[in-house]
């Protein structure tokens, strides 16, 4: 059988193969009283995560496009995220380490066989055809492939959850002190401050083109695009690193209130006064940063970007510098937007998918490289590391754009609009390329840290 290529090059069978093979590393490499483990009540255990993706494939490769009926009937409850939270799921009657794998094992095959008699290339007939439209240019098999990946990472976060029970992932090469890049000009550069890499670009005011309008593998919150007129702003280069946010620890930023949001205060009060992971240790620099069971000396990092800060931390430290975080439109537009030929790019660099020298990505290392490491993934405005490296934090709440049309499910996106949730752009050292995109939206609540978030910093002209 030959993969199915559509016209935006999506090898169906390439991408199903890859993302299974690292879901798979992932699990492999726990023990299965870890698989079976809730590490944090906020946390699936990783064999919940393991058969809900099998199951999510069930559900649109199989019988979503197919009419396929369910391989067996409890699997779609047990599996259904709406139907039980995080922390009920280590009680449900799961399937075993085991058993989840030959199920998923099943559905694959399954899936691969279909691949091979179903036409990607057909046109939409109308938009009430919802087979075709879900095929039409692979997109269904887009959705299930990110899927994968995205619970790839939620799998990191809760394994970086176990503190000092975790252990390095299987694939990622060490960073965060002397590894680089290894080859071309995207080996690790000076650190920002002595290149010039560090400080802001100049976003002139004026209309850019946001959201996605013809990616098969936009989710339905990307679309549709539309112009956005933004105010003009200052932009930070790179994202805050170890080195600001130390500043700001040591100034007592975590104990001036007028610095936080309410909300931020109440979680202020309950959390020490550091990011996540940090710990006090005597040292010169006074700080060890926990990842993935290895203590690293904060005085070995400081150059890159903070991780593990939620949002209330994030809006502390711009306040405290006399800025603000930017907005998703200011973000995308920082990002994407070429001003001198008027264009919107996929991604900073330009259209190209992302490679190791244009983005830290696909989970290569275990976290972000130094500031600057990457002058090629430069945006047309000059911002660096926007894809890649940590999530950051914008000030918007997660909403939809005009004219946003659930598909194919309102599970994905609609069901999460509002001020609950901030909206995370760029992808972090932990996202898969095919992941992530210029336009590429995630949210979370703003006390979340688990995951692999920073932030930077914008501020009005
Ligand atoms: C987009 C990361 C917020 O994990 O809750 C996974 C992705 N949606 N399964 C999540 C998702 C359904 C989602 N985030
Ligand atoms: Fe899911």
């Amino acid at each position: 059988m030959t993969a199915p290529v559509t016209q935006n090059a999506i090898d169906v069978v390439g991408e199903l193969t890859r993302a299974r093979a690292r879901t798979l590393d992932l699990c492999d490499y726990l023990t299965e009283d870890q698989q079976r483990e809730q590490v944090s009540p906020i946390m699936s255990p990783a064999v919940w995560d393991l058969a809900h993706v099998g199951n999510f494939e069930e559900l649109w490769l199989l019988r979503a496009i197919d009419g396929r009926p369910a391989i067996s009937d409890e699997l779609d409850d047990l599996y259904n995220a709406f139907e039980h939270p995080r922390w009920e799921r280590p009680s449900l009657p799961l399937l075993s380490p085991v058993d989840s794998r030959s199920y998923m094992a099943d559905v694959r095959a399954q899936a691969l066989d279909l691949l091979g008699r179903v036409d990607l290339e057909m046109v939409p007939a109308d938009p009430e055809d919802r087979v075709r439209r879900l095929l039409h240019r692979g997109a269904v098999y887009a959705m299930v492939i990110q899927h994968e990946h995205q619970h790839a990472e939620t799998l990191l976060g809760t394994h970086q959850l176990r503190g000092e029970a975790a252990i390095t992932p299987p694939g990622a090469r060490l960073s965060g002190i002397a590894e680089v890049p290894a080859e071309g000009p995207a080996a690790r550069l000076a650190p920002a401050g002595s290149t010039g890499l560090s400080g802001e670009v100049h976003v002139a005011g004026g209309s850019f083109t946001m959201g996605a309008s013809d990616d098969p593998w936009a989710y339905d919150n990307e679309r549709a695009a539309h112009t956005v007129d933004v105010e003009p702003f200052y932009m930070d280069r790179s994202p805050v690193t170890n080195r600001r946010f130390l500043e700001f620890v040591q100034d007592g930023g975590y104990g001036s209130p007028l610095l936080w949001a309410q909300e931020g205060r109440d979680w202020r009060a309950g959390n020490e006064p550091h990011p996540a992971f940090w710990a006090p240790a005597d040292t010169e620099i006074g700080f060890t940063v926990l990842r993935f069971g290895r203590h690293i000396d904060l005085d070995d990092i400081l150059d890159d970007p903070v991780q593990h800060v939620c949002w209330y931390e994030a809006d502390a430290f711009a306040r405290w510098c006399g800025r603000r975080l930017p907005t998703e439109a200011e973000w995308e537009k920082a990002a994407t937007w070429d001003p001198v030929a008027g264009i919107k790019r996929s991604y900073p660099w330009g259209n190209e998918p992302p490679t190791d020298r244009h983005a830290n990505l696909g989970q290569a290392l275990d976290g972000p490289c130094a500031a600057g490491s990457r002058p090629l993934g430069a945006s047309p405005h000059g911002c660096l590391a926007m894809i890649g490296d940590v999530w950051e934090w914008t000030s918007s709440d997660f909403r939809p754009y005009p004219d946003f049309e659930p598909f194919p499910y309102k599970g994905y996106s609609q069901v999460f609009w509002g001020a609950d949730f901030k909206v995370l752009r760029g992808g972090s050292w932990a996202t898969d390329p095919v992941a992530v995109r210029g336009t590429f939206r995630n949210w979370d609540f703003p006390i979340r840290r688990q995951i692999f978030a920073g932030f930077r910093c914008a501020r009005d002209t």
